[in-house]
C-alpha cells in the first residue's frame, strides 16, 4: 500500500468550502459548502465569505473523508487511516484573499503536522485539469473554454503542467455577464443559474444583442451588458411589464448571445492551433444550453470532446486534488514560505 500516493486537498478561493480525497488520481469524495450568506447583497461579500471559510472548514474537511471512508470500503479497498496522506493540497491563486488565507493556513497546518509536501495549486489550470477526473480523460494536446464568473479563456493544453492562455476576457467574464443579466432582469445572485432555468421554456433567436467585435481569441462581455440594459429600458417604458411577460424569451436570448460569443472563438482557436480535441470547464459550464451547443458544434466539426460531471465545473476540491495529484508525480511541491495571491 505504501506505493499509493493520496491526497486531501482544500478550495477557499472564492464563496464555496471544499475538501477532495484523492488517491492514485482517483476521487474518493468531495465535499463542497456553498455560502448562502451572499444571496442577500448581490454578490459575494469577501469579509462574509473569509468568515464562513472558518467555520466550514473542519466540518468540510471531516466530512471529506468520511466519504471517502465510505466510498473505498464500496470499493472493497482498505479505509482511510491504511492510506497515509502523501501530500496536502490547496489553492494558492487567484480568488479572494481572506478566503484563499482560511485555506491555505489549515493545509500548511496539517501539512505540517503530519510532517508531509504540501502543494500550492493554481485555481484556473485546476479548472482546466477537472477535465482529467474520470474514466475517459481527453488526450493532450487540447483546448479547453475555461469559464467562470471570473475567468473566461481559452488554453492549450500539452501537458497537465504546461499550459498557454490562448486568449481571455479584456473585461467582464462570462458568468459575470450571465449574473449582471441576471440582476437587470431582478433575478438574485448568482444569476447565471436561474438564466439556464427560465430559458428552458424561451426562443433563443426571439431578441438579438449587438455582437462584440474582439481581436484574436480575446473575449468582452461588457458591450452585451450594456446592450441589454438599453434593451430593457427601451421596453419596460413602452410596457412596465415587459420582463415578466417575456422573462423566458430574454433569458433564452441572452444565454444565445453569450454562447454565440464563447463558442466563435472556440472555433478559431481549433482553426488556429490545429488542435481538434477540446473541453469546457468553469463554473458556466455547467450551463445546459452551453453544453448543448459545445456538443452540437464538436459533432458538426468532428472534434473529440470532453466535459467533466457538474460536480467538477463549478468550484471543487476534486480539480485542486486532481491537479496537485500531477504536481506530486512532478515533484513539484510547494514551501511553507508560499503566500496566496490574488492574482
Ligand atoms: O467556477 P465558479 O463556480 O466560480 C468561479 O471561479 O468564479 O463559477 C461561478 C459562475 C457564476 O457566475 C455562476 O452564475 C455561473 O458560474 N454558473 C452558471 C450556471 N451555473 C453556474 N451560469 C450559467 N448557467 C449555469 N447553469
Ligand atoms: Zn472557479
Amino acid at each position: 500500500m505504501g506505493e499509493l500516493v493520496t491526497i486531501l486537498a482544500i478550495e477557499s478561493s472564492c464563496d464555496d468550502t471544499s475538501a477532495a480525497v484523492c488517491i492514485n488520481g482517483s476521487i474518493f469524495s468531495n465535499v463542497i459548502a456553498s455560502q448562502k450568506v451572499h444571496e442577500q447583497y448581490g454578490g459575494v461579500v469577501p469579509e462574509l465569505a473569509s468568515r464562513a471559510h472558518i467555520q466550514n472548514i473542519v466540518p468540510v474537511v471531516s466530512e471529506a473523508l468520511k466519504q471517502a471512508d465510505e466510498n473505498l470500503q464500496q470499493s472493497g479497498l482498505p479505509p482511510m487511516h491504511e492510506h497515509p496522506f502523501s501530500a496536502i493540497a490547496y489553492t494558492s491563486s487567484p480568488g479572494l484573499i481572506g478566503s484563499l488565507l482560511v485555506g491555505a493556513q489549515f493545509a500548511k497546518s496539517l501539512a505540517l503536522s503530519y510532517n508531509i509536501p504540501l502543494i500550492a495549486v493554481h485555481h484556473m489550470q485546476a479548472h482546466v485539469l477537472s477535465n482529467l477526473i474520470g474514466e475517459n480523460p481527453p488526450s493532450f494536446p487540447f483546448l479547453c473554454l475555461t469559464v467562470s464568473g471570473g475567468h473566461t479563456q481559452i488554453v492549450r493544453a500539452d501537458s497537465p503542467s504546461s499550459l498557454h492562455v490562448l486568449g481571455q476576457t479584456i473585461d467582464d467574464a462570462a458568468g459575470e455577464a450571465f449574473d449582471k443579466s441576471a440582476k437587470l432582469l431582478g433575478l438574485p445572485y448568482p444569476g447565471g443559474p436561474l438564466i439556464d432555468k427560465h430559458a428552458k421554456d424561451g426562443d433563443p433567436f426571439r431578441f438579438r444583442f449587438a455582437e462584440p467585435k474582439v481581436p484574436e481569441l480575446n473575449f468582452s462581455f461588457s458591450g452585451l451588458k450594456t446592450s441589454i440594459l438599453y434593451f430593457l429600458e427601451k421596453q419596460q417604458a413602452a410596457d412596465s411589464n415587459f420582463i415578466q411577460e417575456n422573462l423566458p424569451d430574454i433569458c433564452a436570448s441572452v444565454q444565445n448571445a453569450i454562447v454565440n460569443i464563447l463558442l466563435k472563438k472556440l472555433e478559431a482557436a481549433v482553426h488556429e492551433t490545429g488542435i481538434k480535441t477540446v473541453c469546457l470547464a468553469g463554473g458556466v459550464s455547467a450551463n445546459s444550453y452551453l453544453r448543448k451547443r459545445f456538443m452540437e458544434t464538436a459533432g458538426r466539426n468532428k472534434w473529440n470532446y470532453h466535459i467533466p460531471e457538474f460536480q467538477y465545473c463549478t468550484d471543487n476540491a476534486a480539480m485542486i486534488a486532481i491537479t496537485a495529484y500531477h504536481q506530486f508525480l512532478e515533484g513539484n511541491f510547494s514551501s511553507f514560505e508560499t503566500t496566496v495571491s490574488a492574482r
